[in-house]
């Protein structure tokens, strides 16, 4: 009996991870390579918000980094990746970002130039103090937040 609910078990299993890297497959093209890029801003942020729980002691090199990679994922590096026909049934994107590019496109550079104005800050002499680093932290989660409450639908 426990050997038919041990394969019934291993079958749910299997059966939910088919159904997720199907999910996953449904994208293709841009639409997978922007969803990655976002994920990869998503895993940035939390490596931030853990950073910052070290307060005044944060270490100041693994924080540049995460903010280089944030700068490498906005800006154009971003918009670039909603510019063709990339509106598919599995993707959130708004089609309306087609219409307002100009919005669009100006929070991603905003994104760019918040992380940009950190890294530089980092990289002078002076050590920041935390205040200032959580407040930079405050400003690009409103830039993440601000463009999906206009162009990622639910
Ligand atoms: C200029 C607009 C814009 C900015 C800035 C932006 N995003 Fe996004 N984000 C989107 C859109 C549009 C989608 C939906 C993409 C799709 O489904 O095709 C999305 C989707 C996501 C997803 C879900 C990805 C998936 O696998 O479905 C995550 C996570 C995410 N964003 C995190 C972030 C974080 C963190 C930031 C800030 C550091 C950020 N985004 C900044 C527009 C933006």
């Amino acid at each position: 009996m426990w050997r038919l609910r041990f394969v019934l078990i291993l079958f749910i299993i299997l059966g939910l991870t088919t159904n997720f890297v199907v999910a996953h497959e449904d994208s293709t093209g841009t639409v997978k390579e922007r969803m990655q890029l976002m994920n990869n801003l998503g895993e940035a942020m939390k490596a931030f918000s853990i950073i910052l729980r070290a307060q005044n002691n944060y270490n100041i090199e693994s924080l540049s980094s995460i903010i280089g990679k944030i700068k490498d994922h906005s800006g154009e590096n971003l918009t670039k990746l909603f510019l063709e026909k990339s509106m598919d049934v599995t993707s959130k994107a708004d089609p309306s970002i087609l219409d307002s590019w100009s919005d669009f496109s100006r929070i991603a550079s905003n994104l760019f130039n918040e992380s940009e104005r950190l890294e530089r800050r980092l990289k002078s002499s002076e050590r920041l103090n935390i205040n200032e680093v959580v407040k930079s932290f405050r400003s690009i989660a409103k830039t993440c937040k601000n463009c999906h409450s206009q162009f990622r639908r639910n």
